[in-house]
């Protein structure tokens, strides 16, 4: 009987933009503390993209070194994912910007809206294809310029994003290492709770859209928080089931980076210790699809994880979705 292929990860890479905009700038814009964002959500300061990037700019630059690592020329990736709920535009999708970018030539090219899921839903995607034999490359990336839709007078969310991306190269590895098991799910009847108005086809673009700050992201920070600390304990135990393993077989638990709040009672509910969990939001804030694997990304190349850990990715979203992986790392 022939071997079941394993797809895991080759190569990791990320990007943020230079500008660094701290607590302590936007106390001059809004009428908020660098003690109440510290407290409330962990952030300190988040990087914004300069006027001139759009998120498959940034895309490009994860890409491009998550390729150096994985040693992988462009003309040998298969298809490209891009996460993101920043597009440069509506079409044609970014992936397709970054693979005229990169030279991939030889690569299928589409984005996924799965709002912070995102790169977690992208990374199963392509584990589905190495698997069954379809592919043997495919790059993955979450890429987002959430400076741009962010309304800057509302306090309630100018502080909690920034911007960002991540990317890996995904492909065979030896048997029993790489992704053992991946969970996504979905409750569209919660989209009403994070989402942005104006510029789809239910409400497009005009003079009264853009007056009203539409294009901008709307959220009940509560009803997502409620939800966020729910989903990130039951599909992290779903992913462990998924694959047979128990919260203690975790060697480190990278979460989206939205607040440490949520992270922390995910943490405490699967009795994990400190080091077993990367945080980078203080950084960065909540770059949406681009905050696992640039977390990932730091994790790694700080040696923090080495071959034959268990890394347990989770993160929840606009949708509103979720989504978690168990990899036993194959580098
Ligand atoms: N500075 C100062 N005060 C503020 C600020 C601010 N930046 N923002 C809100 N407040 C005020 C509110 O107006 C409120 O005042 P009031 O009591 O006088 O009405 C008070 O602080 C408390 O507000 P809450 O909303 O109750 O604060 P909470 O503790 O819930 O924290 C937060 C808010 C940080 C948004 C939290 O609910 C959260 O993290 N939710 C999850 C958000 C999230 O993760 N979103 C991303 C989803 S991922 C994606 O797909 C994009």
């Amino acid at each position: 009987m022939c071997e079941k292929i394993a797809a895991g990860i080759l190569g990791t890479g990320s990007y943020v933009p230079e500008k660094v905009l701290t607590n302590f700038d936007l106390e001059k814009m809004v009428d908020t503390s660098d003690e109440w964002i510290t407290t409330r959500t962990g952030i300190k300061e988040r990087r914004i993209a300069d006027p001139s990037q759009a998120a498959s700019d940034l895309g490009t630059e994860a890409a491009r070194k998550a390729l150096e690592d994985a040693k992988v020329d462009p003309s040998e990736i298969d298809m490209i994912i891009v996460a993101t709920v920043t597009p440069d535009m509506n079409f044609p999708s970014t992936a397709c910007i970054v693979q005229a970018n990169l030279g991939a030539a030889n690569a299928a090219a589409f984005d996924i809206s799965v709002g912070c899921s995102g790169f977690i839903y992208g990374l199963s995607i392509a584990q589905q294809f190495v698997e069954t034999g379809m592919h043997n490359k495919i790059l993955v990336i979450g890429a987002e310029t959430l400076s741009k839709i962010i309304n800057w007078k509302d306090r309630n969310t100018c502080v909690l994003f920034g911007d960002g991306a991540g990317a890996v190269v995904v492909g065979r590895v030896e048997s029993g290492y790489g992704i053992l098991s991946s969970y996504l799910g979905a409750d569209g009847t919660g989209g009403k709770h994070l989402y942005m108005p104006a510029g789809g086809s239910r409400m497009p673009a005009s003079e009264e859209t853009v007056k009203k700050n539409l294009h901008t992201i709307f959220m009940e920070g509560q009803e997502v928080f409620k939800f966020a600390v729910k989903v990130m304990d039951s599909a992290t135990i779903e992913a462990l089931n998924r694959c047979g393993l128990k919260p203690e077989d975790i060697d480190m638990l990278i979460p989206h980076q939205a607040n440490t709040r949520i992270i922390e009672a995910a943490r405490k509910r699967l009795k994990l210790s400190n080091d077993k969990i990367y945080i980078n939001l203080d950084k960065y804030g909540n770059t949406s699809a681009a905050s696992v694997a640039i977390a990932l990304d730091e994790a790694y190349r700080k040696g923090l994880i080495k071959k034959g850990d268990v890394i347990l990715t989770v993160a929840f979203g606009a949708g509103l979705t979720w989504a978690s992986s168990v990899i036993r790392w194959s580098k």
